[in-house]
């Protein structure tokens, strides 16, 4: 039986990096090829086993429920020109996605805790849609839910970035165990300088249903936001948390360097496949 089944996906932010193009098309509907960026993120859940989606919206983001919608318009006019190839491309993702609306970006961790009914006892996968993984093997989220599968805690996938980034992500101080998960002893958010390591937290992790009780513990963290980061601390009081340095890819779409850089990786790939 599959451990984790459900997923939520926050994808309630401005998007401010990526101004001005966020005034009118949110960053998780950028087009990596003929798919949007969210639709990876999705077939990511579906590839790790996950059931059923949550995703947080806001009033700007109303594109990706009518992407994941049926487009009867569209069946009606390729099945009346027997193009069945692309009826299939236009088929909804094999998942049961629900939706629920964040009133004001105040926080990854706000966004998270509009989950907590869904979630209801079960363990539970979150995926930021911002960070996309290119797998090697596995999915990055299928590596964190087998570390999850030995411990039965909550986990947090990580990556080694330079020092002077460490300040753009939530940084973990653990205790290395084998291959290449850590045991987790602390955890800060955005640090400006004395960072615990070079182990950064990276948009995959997977929750018990505890984690709802530390977000309506904490209060706003860095940037006046109520930061996930925040009760992973708290959690780490009480709780065991691991870390699994994922060795799928990861691009920040966030970025200009991160989107360009997938698509350049999809171009490559494209181009092997046509020499071949
Ligand atoms: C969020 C988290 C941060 C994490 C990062 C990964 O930050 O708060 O801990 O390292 O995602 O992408 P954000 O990028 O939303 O500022």
């Amino acid at each position: 039986m599959k451990s984790i089944k459900k997923a939520i996906i926050p994808a309630a932010g401005y998007g401010t990096r990526s101004l001005p193009i966020t005034k009118v098309l949110p960053k998780e509907m950028f087009p990596i090829a003929c798919k949007p960026a969210i639709e990876y993120i999705v077939e990511e859940a579906i590839d790790s086993g996950i059931e059923e989606l949550l995703i947080v919206v806001s009033r700007h983001k109303n594109l990706i429920l009518d992407y994941f919608d049926r487009s009867l318009d569209y069946e009606a006019f390729l099945e009346k020109k027997g193009k069945h190839n692309l009826l299939e491309k236009i088929m909804n993702p094999r998942i049961n996605i629900q939706y629920v609306r964040q009133p004001f970006a105040d926080g990854l961790g706000a966004a998270i805790l509009l989950g907590k009914k869904f979630v209801g006892n079960d363990p539970f996968a979150v995926l930021l849609p911002d960070d996309l993984f290119v797998k090697k093997e596995q999915s990055a989220l299928q590596e964190l839910i087998n570390v999850y599968e030995n411990y039965h805690s909550s986990v947090i996938a990580l990556e080694k970035v330079k020092e002077e980034l460490l300040k753009n992500y939530g940084v973990v101080k653990g205790s290395k165990l084998k291959d290449r998960s850590y045991e987790i002893n602390d955890i800060v958010e955005k640090p400006r300088f004395n960072a615990p390591s070079n182990l950064a937290v990276s948009g995959r992790y997977i929750f018990t249903p505890s984690i709802f009780s530390y977000l309506e513990k904490i209060n706003k963290g860095v940037g006046g936001e109520l930061q996930l980061t925040d009760a992973i601390k708290e959690l780490l009081i009480l709780e065991n948390c691991y870390g699994v340095q994922v060795t799928s890819k990861r691009y920040d779409i966030g970025t200009e360097e991160g989107y360009f850089k997938i698509l350049q990786h999809f171009m490559s790939n494209r181009k092997e496949q046509e020499d071949r």
